[in-house]
């Protein structure tokens, strides 16, 4: 009865990106998928998670390459649970507001700024050649979580200093223009999954070539797990489940009692690498149980992906649009 009293509640604004650049992996299920799919499905949320093909093109110079993960990727995040009613899931490049957004921005940012991000820096380091999008990337991203007034960014670790500048890259322009357009984004960094381990007990990373793929075929995925990198052990050692990568991995799929019976494994001896891949790998295939169906039905049925893509670029650019009359009217352009 006191419903016309009650104020409107303001939902937080969740936004995530992954970039169409190849065989998604557990790093980014674990890392940023995951998280994603379980916050954007609670209506507590108002959620955006996107395809960044505009970022993609950094390094991806195959057209069909970027199209086929671009379709990939929301294959894989309906095929694990993301629920497109409740979450505008999209292609980056059917806003092209983001990349209006973008240019805007790189009036407040200077160039020793985006010297100092990592991703520059690493390429600087091994003398490799940065073109100017990779340059700017972190502008673009801070385009992309500002437009939608965005909270919070489910991401890994890795994508920590992208969240920092857009937090700077909101207070450059909010000065610049003396106003209070942009509010500072928050990332959010789950601390257990913060950095999955490929199977070379480094960082997951398609770059290096260390993945366990979603959903390549299952010999591929056997083929990763049987690759993983182990020690010279005898199967009755007692071994250190902290610094094994097959324990590390596993691990991830567990509930804390499993993960516990896990562990009592690895420290009690007889428990030898051959057995803890195989269960591993018992444990992906059952992860991927009735996801890997999905995924492939989606696959062999495209124009469903795309129809869905484009209905969600069409909440999103609503959204985007809003955004951009604020601005351009801000900074003289309207
Ligand atoms: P990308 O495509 O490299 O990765 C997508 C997500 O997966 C996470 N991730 C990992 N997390 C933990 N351990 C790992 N081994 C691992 N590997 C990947 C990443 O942290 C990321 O969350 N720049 C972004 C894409 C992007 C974006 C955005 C993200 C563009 N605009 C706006 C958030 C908001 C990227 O390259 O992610």
């Amino acid at each position: 009865m006191f419903e016309f009293f009650s104020k409107p509640t303001y939902k937080k604004v969740l936004l995530s990106g992954i970039q169409s650049t190849g065989t998604l992996h557990f790093g980014n299920y674990f890392g940023a998928m995951k998280q994603n799919i379980e916050l954007g499905n609670d209506d507590a949320f108002d959620s955006y998670v996107f395809i960044a093909d505009y970022h993609a093109l950094t390094t991806v110079k195959d057209k069909e390459a970027l199209h086929r993960s671009a379709l990939e990727i929301a294959a894989a995040y309906i095929a694990c649970g993301l629920d497109t009613n409740k979450v505008t899931l999209f292609r980056q490049s059917s806003v092209p507001e983001h990349a209006e957004l973008a240019v805007i921005l790189n009036n407040v940012v200077t160039m020793p700024y985006l010297m100092r991000a990592h991703a520059f820096k690493d390429h600087e380091a091994k003398n490799q050649e940065v073109n100017v999008g990779l340059f700017c990337y972190p502008v673009l991203m801070a385009a992309d979580i500002l437009m939608y007034k965005t909270d919070v960014v489910p991401v890994g670790q890795d994508q920590k200093q992208h969240i920092e500048y857009a937090r700077d890259i909101a207070g450059f322009y909010n000065r610049a223009w003396n106003v209070e357009q942009f509010k500072l984004p928050q990332d959010l960094i789950m601390k257990d999954v913060a950095v999955v381990p490929g199977v070379d007990g480094e960082k997951m990373s398609k770059s290096k070539g260390n993945v366990i793929s979603l959903f390549g075929d299952d010999a591929e995925v056997k083929k990763a797990v049987m690759g993983i990198v182990t020690d010279s052990a005898h199967p009755d050692d007692k071994k250190n489940p902290d610094t094994n990568t097959i324990f590390n991995i596993h691990k991830l799929f567990l509930t804390h009692a499993e993960i516990d019976a896990l562990r009592a494994k690895f420290e009690q001896g007889g428990y030898g690498y051959k057995q803890a891949k195989d269960e591993l790998l018992e444990t992906i295939m059952k992860w991927r149980m009735g996801k890997k169906e999905t995924f492939d039905k989606l696959m062999s049925n495209p124009s469903k992906i795309e129809a869905l893509l484009e209905e969600g670029g069409k909440r999103a650019r609503v959204r985007a649009q809003q955004t951009m009359k604020e601005v351009r009217t801000q900074v003289g352009l309207e």
